[in-house]
């Protein structure tokens, strides 16, 4: 009983001791971060501002340019409340390969029946069931940090002049 007594208080104190240096690191980091690190609060951690409005999702049913071949395409549509589940798939009630001719929406092309041997399949492949992985929507929302992003055409008319890629 006492021996066990006594492991208790040194755990407390062990505790203790712990939280007591958690918290000089704490305040020590608080005071560098103040200083030092860029954020974008643009403010000091202990205040709290106003949040921005919402930015509203693009809604314009226009294909926006791809920036690489393989990059999945942005969803020009809003999609407020398209459940995805395990028992419903709102996108795929569109862009099924049955259901464009109703839809007149692009179908999901091959790769979303493949799986991972690269086999296509009869039905879209589960890891391209959950669509909202790759595809997002756009809003009108300013971007936060700038963004030096060039489109591979630039890059290769830069390395060999005059030449004009399609
Ligand atoms: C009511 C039908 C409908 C539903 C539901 C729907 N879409 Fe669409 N989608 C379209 C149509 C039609 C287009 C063609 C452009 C347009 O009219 O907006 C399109 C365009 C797209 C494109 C652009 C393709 C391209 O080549 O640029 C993507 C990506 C897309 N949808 C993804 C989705 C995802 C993901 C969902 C579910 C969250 C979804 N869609 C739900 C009808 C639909
Ligand atoms: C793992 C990532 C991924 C997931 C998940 C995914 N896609 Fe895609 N999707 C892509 C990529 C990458 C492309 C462009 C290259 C290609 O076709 O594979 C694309 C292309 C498309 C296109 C354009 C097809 C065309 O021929 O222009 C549509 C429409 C689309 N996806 C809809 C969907 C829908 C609907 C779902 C959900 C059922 C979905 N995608 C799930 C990555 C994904």
């Amino acid at each position: 009983m006492r021996h066990q007594d006594r492991q208790g208080l040194s755990a407390r104190a062990v505790l203790l001791a712990c939280a007591a240096v958690l918290a000089t690191a704490l305040a020590a980091g608080s005071v560098i971060a103040a200083d030092t690190t860029a954020t974008l609060r643009k403010d000091d951690i202990t205040s709290q501002k106003a949040p921005p409005p919402m930015a509203r999702v693009e809604n314009r049913d226009l294909k926006r340019a791809r920036n690489y071949p393989e990059q999945p395409p942005t969803i020009p549509h809003q999609i407020r409340d398209y459940q995805i589940d395990r028992n419903v798939n709102k996108c795929l009630t569109c862009h099924s390969r049955t259901a464009v001719e109703q839809s007149q929406a692009p179908m999901v092309s091959v790769t979303h029946f493949m799986d991972r041997d690269g086999q296509v399949r009869g039905a879209v492949s589960p890891r391209r069931y959950f669509c909202l992985q790759c595809h997002v929507p756009q809003t009108d929302a300013k971007p936060l940090v700038g963004n030096t992003f060039r489109d591979v055409d630039a890059v290769i008319q830069e390395a060999i002049p005059g030449r004009k890629e399609n």
